[in-house]
C-alpha cells in the first residue's frame, strides 16, 4: 500500500481535523475537487458526501481520489462500523461544509427534511458543530424571496456560517449574485472556524 496522503501534509495547519465537504447539484461541483485538495494538503482528515444531483457533475472517484476515502452517496450502502453512519459521520466531524450548496438542500434543511445524505448528516449535526455553506446558483434563484428566507432560518435559528455567493459570470451566461466563492476563501472560512472551535 503507498502511503496515505494524510500523514504526509505539505503544511499542518489542519493536521489531525476532521472535516466533512458535502457537495449538492450545481456547475461549481467542479470547484470542491480544489477545495478538497486544499484541505487535504494542509492535513485534514476529509469525508466526502454527494447529493446523487451532485454525482452527475462530477464523479465520486474524483473526491474518492482526492480525499483518499470512499465518497458517501447513499446511507444505505454507506461503509461504516457503526450503526447509524449519518449519527456516525455527525459525530466524528469538527465540521461540516456544503459546497455548493444548492437553492434545494438550502430549503430542505430550513424545512428540516432528512432525505439524502447531505441534509440528514447536517440534521445529526444540529447545532453541535459548526456548518459552513457555500451557496451557488443563478442570481434569480438567490434572489429568490422563498431562498432568502431559508438563508435567514438557517442563520437565525441554526447559527449556520455562510462565505459567499460571489458576484460575477454565471454558467447561465448571467452576471449576478449567485456565484460559489472560490475554493481559496471557502478553505480560509473553514480554518478561521477550526480555529476559533480550537480556542473555545
Ligand atoms: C445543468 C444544471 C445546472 C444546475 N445548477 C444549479 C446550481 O448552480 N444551483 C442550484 O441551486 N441548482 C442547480 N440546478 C438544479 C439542481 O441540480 C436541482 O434543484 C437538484 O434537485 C438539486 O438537488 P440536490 O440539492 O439534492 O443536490 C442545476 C440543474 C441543472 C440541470
Amino acid at each position: 500500500m503507498p502511503a496515505s496522503q494524510d500523514s504526509h501534509p505539505l503544511d499542518d495547519t489542519l493536521r489531525d481535523r476532521h472535516v466533512i465537504v458535502a457537495l449538492t447539484g450545481g456547475i461549481a461541483c467542479y470547484k470542491s475537487a480544489d477545495l478538497v485538495s486544499r484541505l487535504v494538503q494542509a492535513g485534514a482528515t476529509v469525508r466526502v458526501l454527494m447529493t446523487d444531483s451532485a454525482t452527475r457533475f462530477v464523479a465520486p472517484l474524483t473526491f474518492q481520489s482526492l480525499s483518499n476515502a470512499p465518497v458517501v452517496t447513499n446511507v444505505w450502502d454507506a461503509q461504516s462500523n457503526y450503526g447509524s453512519p449519518h449519527i456516525a459521520l455527525a459525530r466524528w466531524c469538527e465540521l461540516m461544509i456544503i459546497a455548493p450548496a444548492s437553492a434545494d438542500v438550502i430549503a430542505k434543511i430550513a424545512a428540516g427534511i432528512c432525505e439524502d445524505v447531505v441534509c440528514l448528516v447536517g440534521a445529526a449535526i444540529g447545532t453541535t458543530k459548526p456548518i459552513l455553506l457555500a451557496p451557488a446558483m443563478n442570481a434569480d434563484m438567490w434572489g429568490n424571496p422563498i431562498t432568502q428566507q431559508n438563508v435567514a432560518t438557517l442563520k437565525d435559528t441554526l447559527g449556520y456560517q455562510f462565505v459567499g455567493p460571489d458576484s460575477g459570470w454565471q454558467a447561465c451566461r448571467t452576471t449576478g449574485p449567485g456565484r460559489m466563492s472560490e475554493p481559496e476563501a471557502i478553505f480560509n472560512t473553514a480554518v478561521e472556524l477550526l480555529n476559533r472551535k480550537k480556542s473555545s
